[in-house]
């Protein structure tokens, strides 16, 4: 997750459907007969698994899926759903392990379902999307080999979208002061009292004003494409069976999340994906060249935006671990699921600070520079 509504109370935006509600919105919109249905974690939107069963010529059997009803602030930007939900069609024709939507009785990729809560009646959009396989990143210790297989992966979604992908809603990814576009970071000052006065607002001031002097300057100068924007370690499945055999054969199974897509630069997708893939590492400090290399091997970098990875990395921290302590000021009761990544946040953050530039960015290009002779990748 790194959406998250600074605007409207978490309350009143997340929807609220009970199960049964779910499971006959399933039947009546999308005609499939539910035989099992569970709430999956999630934070601003509503996701339901949902387990169908199908009568075949040969049989029965049960298929599975993701009925994603939208917050109601997003519910009402249609436009951009659509154009989200086209790009996730799109990449899973271009073979990319991205979810696709499942028709409604009417025939749309997506509808607006209306609920009474309390004494209002709300729309949210809804999709019914295919269930994809494998287990979280997150549920992993990511090694080298998953980490390049990540960069590459987020490098090659980059490069068909900004080569190949065209839809007459398309601009609507251009989000203005969408709050985690990398671009925003100065707008932080806004919640940045939320931190108090001590060592990490310290540490936070001094990553957006070497946002401010060394990369917004250059921004103009970077390569632009449509981001995924999110690319977590909740975002991303691998494959099981392929991660624990002898041999492992690399396979991402998954691709999900497209909420944070808008128009950003090449180097912001591999700088969000390092910075996600640190949390969680035994080795945070490595897991940047492993990324970096995979990513190169379909879209190099150049100079200014190499030079632009480790203050967009610091960044990305930034914006998580303050929009993550403003969010806990407002919605006390979120703490305990916000806090968990900011403690070990925090720690990767100060670690990069206090090494510096130079140190951190030697790591990573070594790193990267050990693969151009390496002949396994
Ligand atoms: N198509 C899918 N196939 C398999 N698992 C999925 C799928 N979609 C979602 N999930 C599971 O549900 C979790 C949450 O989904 P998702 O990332 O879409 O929402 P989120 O990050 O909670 O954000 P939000 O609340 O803003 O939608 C994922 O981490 C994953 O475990
Ligand atoms: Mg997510």
């Amino acid at each position: 997750m790194s959406s998250g509504n600074h605007q409207h109370s978490q309350k009143l935006n997340k929807p609220a459907f009970t199960e049964k509600q779910a499971a006959d919105l399933v039947e009546r919109r999308f005609g499939l007969k539910v035989s099992g249905i569970s709430l999956l974690p999630s934070y601003d939107d509503q996701n339901f698994h949902v387990h169908v069963s199908r009568h075949e010529v040969n049989g029965s059997c049960t298929k599975e899926y993701v009925l994603k009803i939208t917050n109601w602030e997003e519910s009402q930007n249609l436009k951009l759903i659509e154009v989200q939900t086209q790009v996730m069609i799109f990449l899973n024709a271009e073979g990319f392990p991205s979810a696709t939507p499942y028709f409604t009785k009417d025939g749309d990729i997506m509808c607006l379902e209306s609920i009474d809560t309390d004494c209002t009646t709300k729309s949210y959009m809804v999709r019914l999307l295919t269930y994809l396989p494998g287990r979280t990143v997150a549920t992993i210790s990511a090694n080298p080999p998953i980490l390049y297989e990540i960069g590459k992966l987020a490098a090659q979604l980059d490069k068909v979208l900004a080569e190949k992908f065209h839809h007459p809603s398309v601009q609507s990814l251009h989000r203005g002061e969408f709050i985690w576009n990398l671009a925003n970071i100065p707008l932080l000052e806004k919640y940045i009292h939320a931190l108090g006065q001590n060592r990490h607002r310290e540490v936070v001031a001094h990553v957006i004003q070497q946002f401010k002097d060394r990369v917004v300057p250059k921004l103009s100068t970077f390569r632009a494409c449509i981001n995924h924007g999110d690319l977590n370690d909740h975002n991303i499945l691998v494959d099981s069976t392929a991660v624990s055999s002898e041999r492992p054969q690399i396979r991402v199974s998954g691709i999900l999340d497209f909420n944070d897509m808008s128009y950003g630069y090449y180097v912001f997708e591999v700088a969000i994906a390092i910075m996600y893939m640190m949390i969680e590492s035994k080795d945070p400090l490595s897991v940047g060249g492993h990324v970096l290399a995979g990513f190169e091997s379909i879209v190099p970098l150049t100079t200014e935006e190499r030079d632009a990875l480790f203050p967009l990395v610091s960044g990305r921290f930034a914006q998580s671990l303050v929009l993550a302590a403003y969010t806990t000021l407002m919605y006390p009761e979120n703490e305990e699921y916000l806090m968990i990544t900011a403690r070990t946040g925090w720690k990767h953050l100060v670690q990069m600070y206090e090494l510096g530039q130079q140190a951190v960015e030697k790591i990573w290009f070594d790193t990267a520079k050990t693969y151009l002779c390496n002949e396994f990748v």
